[in-house]
C-alpha cells in the first residue's frame, strides 16, 4: 500500500517535492527573472534621452555642403538615419521616414513628385506639405545644422521646421588656387519636429 507524506500540502509547501520538480520551479523563476530584467531595460531604453520618440541614428554626417543633393533633385534616403533629404529653393529639410497618420513607411514617387504612404493614401509634396489625407499633419522632420571647419555651429533648422538654406561654397582663391575648408552638415535625430497640423 502506497503511503503518503504527510509534510506535503498546500499550506507548507512541498519541502519533499522530486528533484525534478525543483529544477523546473528553479527554470521558471529564471525564465521569470530574464523577462522582468528584459522589461526593466525595455523601460530604461525607452527613457535614455534622445529615446524618447522613435528617432533614427543619432547624429548623422552628410559630408560637405557640396555633398548635399542639388536643388530639385529627387529626395534622397538616408536609412540609417530614417530620414529624407529634401533640397528645394528654401533650403533643406530632413524628414522623419514615418507617415504622419499610422506611421508606415512611405516613400518618393517621382512620377507624382509626391510622398506617398502605401498604407492609407496620404500624399505630401517635396515641402513636407499633407496634400491628402488621412494624415492629419506634414511630415515630422528633424533639425539641420551647419557647422564650420571647426566643427561650430552656423545655423541650424529653427522651431518651426523651416528648411534650412545652405551657405554658397567660396570661390577657390585665383592664385593659390585652394579653397578653404567647406562647412559641413549634419542632421540631428535626437529631436523631431512634428509638422503642423492640417486637419482636425
Ligand atoms: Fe500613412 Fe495611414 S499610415 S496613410
Amino acid at each position: 500500500m502506497q503511503t503518503v507524506d504527510q509534510s506535503c500540502n498546500k499550506k507548507t509547501g512541498c519541502a519533499c517535492a522530486t528533484p525534478r520538480r525543483r529544477f523546473l520551479t528553479a527554470l521558471w523563476n529564471i525564465g521569470l527573472f530574464a523577462l522582468v530584467c528584459q522589461s526593466l531595460l525595455m523601460v530604461v531604453r525607452f527613457f535614455q534621452p534622445g529615446n524618447a520618440a522613435r528617432n533614427g541614428g543619432g547624429v548623422i554626417d552628410l559630408g560637405s555642403i557640396t555633398d548635399i543633393p542639388a536643388i530639385g533633385e529627387p529626395p534622397k534616403l538616408y536609412r540609417e538615419g530614417k530620414f529624407w533629404l529634401v533640397h528645394t529653393e528654401q533650403g533643406v529639410n530632413a524628414y522623419d521616414t514615418a507617415c504622419t497618420h499610422l506611421h508606415c513607411l512611405f516613400s518618393w514617387n517621382s512620377e507624382a513628385e509626391q510622398f506617398v504612404c502605401p498604407c492609407h493614401g496620404s500624399r505630401f509634396d517635396r515641402n513636407g506639405v499633407v496634400l491628402q489625407g488621412p494624415a492629419p499633419r506634414d511630415l515630422d522632420r528633424y533639425p539641420v545644422r551647419i557647422l564650420d571647419a571647426e566643427g561650430s555651429l552656423l545655423r541650424e533648422t529653427d522651431e518651426q521646421g523651416r528648411a534650412l538654406s545652405l551657405p554658397v561654397p567660396e570661390q577657390p582663391d585665383s592664385d593659390k588656387e585652394i579653397a578653404g575648408p567647406l562647412p559641413r552638415v549634419q542632421v540631428d535625430t535626437h529631436k523631431k519636429i512634428a509638422g503642423i497640423r492640417r486637419h482636425v
